[in-house]
């Protein structure tokens, strides 16, 4: 089988990993790539917005199946593109991926069909979205509704300070993303990342991660692409993966069904655990960056066979198990993130941390020059540790991550805090 993989980032590392270590494929293509995921795949050259040209390659080179890891394409309709030229593609269509293009859209999904969220109001003028900020008061969440690369979401403590933030929107800051705003209920609760795959019809569970999205440790300071994950995690068990399923997953699958937008491909709920159950904050329709790092890493399920399950529509024979061990990444970026950050600075020792044991690393912004290794973006690396636990899987990621000698690299040293907190709290009542 001959698959071609889109994406650059840590993710796809993760997803470039698994697949060529599958016995099923015999070529992996890479468009896009880093420096780790072009060891493992061969660099294909076709401009990454060109959706007919990449159909043309595709049929040129016989590929099999495309997996798409970022959201951007799939937003834009690349699955659309290359399933009407009769190439199987893992990753929604357009219309199904608005869940993650479009929050109102995502919104009036759950309130037609009775998931679990919070209450909201989409709005496109100041107008009615400040009435409603008055109606409502704070603290309360404004949004830009379309695809902001994370930064459209607005945390306001104060009435003056969600005001300020649909100006702000309206204004332009998020060009067309924030052609609409949508205000929300400030949901209070431990956040968790959950992953299902979807066939259009039938939906599997994947498992749970947590990812710290803030830069500082003790989770503050501004929000990042996600600085480290660990799963599974204490904040989701596997009572409440039922309940997620029942109540959210699968009512959103069967509603874009009847909507007569399928949904293939991994849906990725990000929720927060309320006092009143799990509720939805947001939908991404794709893996998780860096949650990819460690639910790919414990799939006991050979990644091939839930792709070639999606594209058949036959996941309801397929159960996806993953190992038992645990797994933590820690991401490391160049200083500066997620500000202006330092380019092309020299990683040394990469190779001897990655023949450690339990460990794998996987590459974010890299390029090897000659025999050097140099970081060519924000997040560079994702140090992944495996291990009986949590603690475990942590002890083994930071002990790579100090084998990794950069000097301009900066990481969080508490990835797992909460888990860790919990383990011990458990231990503690026990004793
Ligand atoms: P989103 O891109 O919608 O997931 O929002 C980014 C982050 O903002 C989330 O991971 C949460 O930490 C936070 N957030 C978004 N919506 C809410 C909400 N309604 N209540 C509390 N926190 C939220
Ligand atoms: N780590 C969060 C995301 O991939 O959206």
């Amino acid at each position: 089988m001959q698959l071609l993989l889109i994406g650059s980032g840590g993710r796809e590392h993760a997803l470039a990993w698994a697949l060529s270590r599958s016995p099923q494929v015999s070529a992996l293509y890479s468009l896009l790539g880093n420096g780790g995921i072009h060891r493992i795949a061969q660099p294909v050259t076709v401009p990454a917005d060109d959706f007919a040209a990449i159909a043309d390659w595709c049929k040129a080179h016989s590929i099999d199946y495309v997996v798409v890891g970022p959201e951007a394409p799939l937003v834009e309709g690349i699955a659309d593109v290359l399933e009407a030229a009769g190439i199987k593609v893992f990753g929604p269509s357009k219309a199904a991926s608005q869940l993650e293009g479009s929050k109102h859209f995502t919104k009036e999904i759950c309130f037609k069909y009775g998931i679990p969220t919070a209450a909201s109001g989409s709005f496109t003028d100041a107008k009615g979205a400040k009435a409603y900020i008055r109606q409502q008061g704070a603290p309360i969440v404004v949004k830009a509704d379309g695809l902001a690369a994370g930064k459209g979401v607005i945390m306001a403590e104060t009435e003056a300070e969600a005001l300020e933030a649909v100006d702000t929107i309206f204004e332009g800051k998020f060009g067309a993303a924030g052609r609409r705003v949508v205000i929300e209920e400030w949901l209070i609760g431990e956040e968790a990342s959950f992953f299902a795959v979807a066939d259009g019809e039938h939906v599997v569970a994947i498992g749970a991660a947590q990812d710290h999205k803030r830069i500082g440790e003790g989770d503050t300071g501004p929000n990042t692409g996600g600085m480290g994950t660990y799963s599974p995690t204490p904040a989701l068990g596997d009572a409440q993966v039922e309940e997620v399923m029942e109540t959210i997953i699968r009512p959103t699958v069967e509603g874009l069904k009847k909507e007569g937008a399928p949904y293939r491909g991994i849906l990725f709920a990000g929720l927060m655990m309320t006092k009143d159950g799990p509720k939805l904050l947001e939908y991404n329709i794709r893996f998780g960056d860096p949650e990819a790092q460690v639910l790919i890493p414990r799939l006991e399920t050979d990644l091939v066979e839930i792709i070639t399950h999606t594209c058949a529509g036959t996941l309801d024979r397929l159960q996806v198990k993953l190992h038992d061990q645990s797994a933590l990444c820690v991401v490391m970026a160049s200083k500066g993130y997620p500000g202006d950050y330092v380019k092309g600075t020299v990683i040394d020792n990469l190779d001897a941390a990655e023949a450690l044991e339990n460990t794998l690393i996987f590459h974010a912004g890299t390029a090897k020059e000659g025999d050097t290794w140099k970081a060519t973006g924000g997040r560079v690396l994702g140090v992944t540790g495996l291990g009986v636990d949590i603690q475990t899987a942590q002890a083994n990621a930071y002990r790579a991550v100090q084998t990794i000698n950069w000097p301009e690299g900066i990481y969080r040293r508490d990835i797992g805090w909460r888990a860790l907190e919990k383990e011990k709290k458990n231990q503690k009542e026990a004793s």
